[in-house]
């Protein structure tokens, strides 16, 4: 399939558009957030496909905006049920997509949150969603990773899928000068460094959109030898 590229007139016609092409469910893991998704439930559905397809195709890029992923899901629930690892601090939901660890960030009483990811119909789909949970959380676009972060709390779910980003999410990560959580699924390609995290959790759960209907991911903290 040939994927033209689109453009993103203006962040209005983007939550447009993510209204229009998504409805809102609960999260499986986290059923305290709902979120705006094509795909939320362990189980496949029969349009799942289609639907990302089609979107894929009118947005010009895969819309991971549109479903919670395995390792946003862990790491929103592993903040939730940790709410003194983000409370009263500031926090970057690196990569953010839906929005899903922001959201969590804020409920779990963040001063400050900022979601970043590079992909327009993300940001937009970080305000219609922080929204629908009534939560305020800040959009940053374009890509950071040649900087260093400046919040107290860096979260990142899900980043570990493809060698490009990975290779240079780790010395992201590596310059935060505080706390550094990550949420990781199990895959056949997992592009996780050996060295670099300690794992903190492990999850099961159900996700859609993978080849299995429940997802072993581990929420892993960056590893400090001071
Ligand atoms: C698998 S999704 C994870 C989304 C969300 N964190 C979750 O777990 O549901 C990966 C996200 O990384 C974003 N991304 C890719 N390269 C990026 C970069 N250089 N900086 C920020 N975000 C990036 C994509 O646009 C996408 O939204």
């Amino acid at each position: 399939m040939r994927i033209r590229s689109a453009t993103v007139q203006d962040a209005e016609d983007a939550e447009d558009f993510v209204r229009a092409h998504t409805g809102l469910a609960a999260v499986p893991y986290v059923p305290e957030i709902r979120l705006r998704v094509i795909a939320a439930g362990a189980t496949r559905d029969a349009g799942e496909d289609d639907r990302v397809y089609e979107l894929w195709e009118r947005a010009g890029r895969l819309p991971f905006w549109a479903c919670p992923w395995a390792g946003g899901q862990a790491l929103a629930r592993h903040v939730l049920d940790h709410p003194e690892i983000v409370r009263g601090r500031t926090v970057l939901d690196l990569a953010s997509g839906s929005g899903l660890v922001a959201v969590a960030a804020a409920l779990a009483g963040a001063a400050l949150v900022v979601a970043n990811d590079v992909d327009p119909y993300a940001l937009a789909a970080v305000g219609v969603n922080a929204r629908a949970n009534g939560v305020a959380v800040r959009v940053a676009g374009g890509d950071l990773l040649d900087g260093a972060p400046s919040q107290q709390v860096v979260l990142a779910g899900d980043v570990y899928y493809e060698e490009p980003l990975a290779r240079r999410v780790t010395p992201f990560l590596s310059r935060a000068g505080g706390d550094v959580l990550i949420g990781v699924p199990d895959r056949a390609c997992s592009y996780l460094p050996e060295g670099v995290f300690e794992p903190v959790g492990v999850h099961d759960v159900p996700a859609a959109l993978e080849d299995t209907p429940s997802k072993r991911t581990t929420i892993y903290r960056l590893f400090r030898t001071t």
